[in-house]
């Protein structure tokens, strides 16, 4: 079969023949790539910068996907951490870590958007005890995730949803999907009253957004939870200790790991539901596979999908 192999982090995957997959435990079942997603993850995985990066080559990336499998049933799968991923004709995948979908869904949507839309949904579901009524602040809500976790936001009830970005004219699309108030990422201050904060900068615009922030917080007694959930902005940020002391502030991480598998699988259902009806605006750009070298450093807003 043709994949993407990857046999050095500092090369880009090339696009050749790779043995067929095999499965090895009744918990596996071999199936067909249909869409798979290039998403942060994926490359973080692949240049050996994720935590869960092992250093073992020869690796086919690919951290989901949509797939077919051996009944003709189509699936969105997660791949556990693993040497065969989704950029292939054909890999393993674990059914119980994998959620049935319609027959006439549009397998390139599904695959751009379960990554960044999961974020936001499972952080707002399993981290935090959100509530209708409460108020939202997303840290770098421009891409792909912050523009889903706006509208999930909104699905779940939120009051009242303050996008903060970087790039003004970016955050002007921002309202159609959802958010009440758009703010630069140094205007944290216009959100002093939020409920809960979805971060997906962190770095030095985290420590400015949230020193801005509790500073002009009305009630410094009020809980604030504090979601980290990426970092395009630094891996670490160097938070004022007296911050944490003076307010009630909560710092809490979201992603695989402090999720518990079984969490991330039980909320797939409804998420997938949620895509499939239309609900979450996505950005998606199919790419034949065989593509994979020239496209695999491309800057673009659109989630890149892998066709196989
Ligand atoms: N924990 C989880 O469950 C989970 C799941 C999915 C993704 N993530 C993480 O969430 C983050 C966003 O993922 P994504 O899929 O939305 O990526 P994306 O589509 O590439 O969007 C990232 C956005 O970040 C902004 N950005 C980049 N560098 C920045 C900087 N230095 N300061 C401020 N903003 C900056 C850019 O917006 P502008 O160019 O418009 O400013 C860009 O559109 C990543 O760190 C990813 O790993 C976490």
């Amino acid at each position: 079969m043709h994949a993407a192999v990857i046999t050095a982090y500092d090369t880009p995957p090339a696009y050749g023949d790779h043995p067929e997959p095999v499965a090895g435990s009744d918990n596996e079942m071999v199936v067909e790539v249909l869409a798979a997603g290039l998403h942060r993850l994926t490359r973080s995985k692949a240049n050996g910068t994720h935590y869960s990066s092992t250093g073992t080559f020869p690796l086919v990336p690919g951290a989901d996907g949509v797939v077919r499998d051996p009944a003709g049933k189509l699936r969105y799968a997660a791949l556990d951490d693993t040497t065969l991923g989704t950029f292939a004709d054909r890999t393993v995948i674990d059914p119980r870590r994998s959620v049935l979908l319609p027959d006439d869904i549009d397998p390139v949507q599904i695959a751009a958007a379960m990554n960044p839309a999961m974020s936001s949904w499972v952080a707002l579901r399993r981290r935090v005890e959100f509530r209708e009524g409460q108020r939202v602040l997303i840290l770098g809500a421009t891409g792909n995730a912050g523009r889903m976790a706006i509208q999930i936001a909104r699905r779940f009830g939120a009051a009242q949803i303050i996008a903060a970005g970087r790039d003004t004219p970016r955050l002007a699309d921002l309202a159609a999907l959802g958010a009440d108030e758009t703010i630069t990422l140094d205007q944290a201050d216009r959100a002093a009253d939020v409920d809960v904060v979805l971060d997906y900068v962190w770095g030095e615009p985290t420590v400015r957004a949230m020193t801005a922030l509790l500073t002009a917080r009305a009630d410094r007694a009020a809980p604030l939870n504090w979601v980290q959930i990426g970092s395009v902005a630094g891996a670490t940020a160097p938070i004022p200790s007296a911050l944490l002391r003076a307010a009630r502030l909560q710092i809490i991480g979201s992603g695989i790991g402090s999720v518990p598998a079984r969490d991330f699988l039980a909320e797939l259902p409804e998420l997938a539901a949620a895509v499939t009806q239309g609900a979450i605006t996505v950005r998606a750009r199919a790419v034949p596979l065989a593509d994979i070298t020239q496209t695999w450093t491309a800057e673009t807003d659109d989630r890149i999908v892998f066709v196989p």
